[in-house]
């Protein structure tokens, strides 16, 4: 006779296959199946992974354009400037920033509605306690926290509330520690010459650093690279690659303008 814990376990397991995956073949109508789809947890992980890196790609762009720091002011705010009158006269003016603007934060909500139903299904699916995790008597949800759900969650919560401080601070100039100025350079040499201005970059910097480390690896692995031992290998360089060059190529110029170096 089998225990109400083996009936269980296949019922679960099979409404969690419908909720991850959608309801088999024949029965649903095409729509249904088309949206069901859509929404499965197969397409918010490549969603999530394909926003991810577009995000990447931006911040690669905005750190080497942070990079003209070393060229003086006059490269710096040239920059900005052509970033304002890039696609002229094919596009208006801020016209091409506006796409970017516009692709960026699609890819911000995206991330953001993949990234938290998948945490509710997982969260549903286990009863509350997460995936496959060790138990302990030392965390109040009884089991142990992973890595990997610590720095992509809380990692991803400092670095929104970072973004909306550090738009308010250098592009809106809203917030202006050290003074409030219409050149974008002056404003960073402004704020990175006050300390914990530069302590609350480094810290959120580094939360970004650990986010991307895992969530680079996360985002290649989910569109089907990590499929043998030697491609692990390589994705985990890559993740590790990208996560180190930016972290450090966005902390060069807040240390070198605190350091005195660029003034
Ligand atoms: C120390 C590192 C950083 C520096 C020095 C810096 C500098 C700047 C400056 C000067 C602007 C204003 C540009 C202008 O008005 O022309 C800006 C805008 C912006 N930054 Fe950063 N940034 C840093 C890190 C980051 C990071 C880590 C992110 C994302 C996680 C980010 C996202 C943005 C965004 C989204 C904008 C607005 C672009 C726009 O729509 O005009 N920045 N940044």
């Amino acid at each position: 006779m089998p225990g109400a814990c083996e009936i269980a376990r296949p019922r679960m397991l099979a409404s969690w296959l419908d909720r991850a995956y959608g309801r088999p073949m024949g029965t649903g109508n095409v729509v249904g199946l088309r949206s069901t789809a859509v929404r499965s947890s197969v397409a918010l992980h490549a969603a999530m992974a394909v926003s991810g890196l577009i995000m990447v790609l931006f911040l690669l762009a905005h750190m080497y354009g942070n990079l003209k720091i070393f060229e003086g002011r006059q490269a710096f705010d040239g920059y900005s400037g052509y970033l304002r009158e890039a696609g002229e006269p094919l596009l208006p003016r801020t016209g091409a920033l506006w796409i970017v603007r516009v692709v960026l934060l699609i890819s911000v909500l995206v991330h953001i509605y993949a990234a938290f139903t998948l945490w509710h299904r997982s969260r549903s699916a286990t009863a509350g306690k997460g995936g496959w995790r060790y138990e302990t008597t030392k965390n109040r949800r009884g089991v142990q926290r992973s890595y990997a759900s610590f720095t992509m969650r809380w990692g991803g919560v400092v670095v929104g509330l970072f973004v909306i401080y550090h738009l308010l601070h250098l592009s809106a100039d809203y917030i202006a520690p050290g003074g409030a100025s219409p050149s974008p350079y002056q404003r960073v040499v402004n704020g990175f010459s006050i300390w914990w201005v530069v302590l609350s970059y480094m810290i959120a910097l580094i939360a970004l650093g650990f986010h991307l480390r895992h969530g680079v690896w996360s985002a290649f692995a989910s569109l089907g690279t990590n499929s043998s031992v030697a491609r692990r290998r390589v994705l985990n360089l890559v993740a590790t690659f990208v996560a180190l060059l930016i972290l450090v190529g966005f902390l060069i110029p807040p240390l070198v303008i605190f350091a005195g170096w660029v003034r």
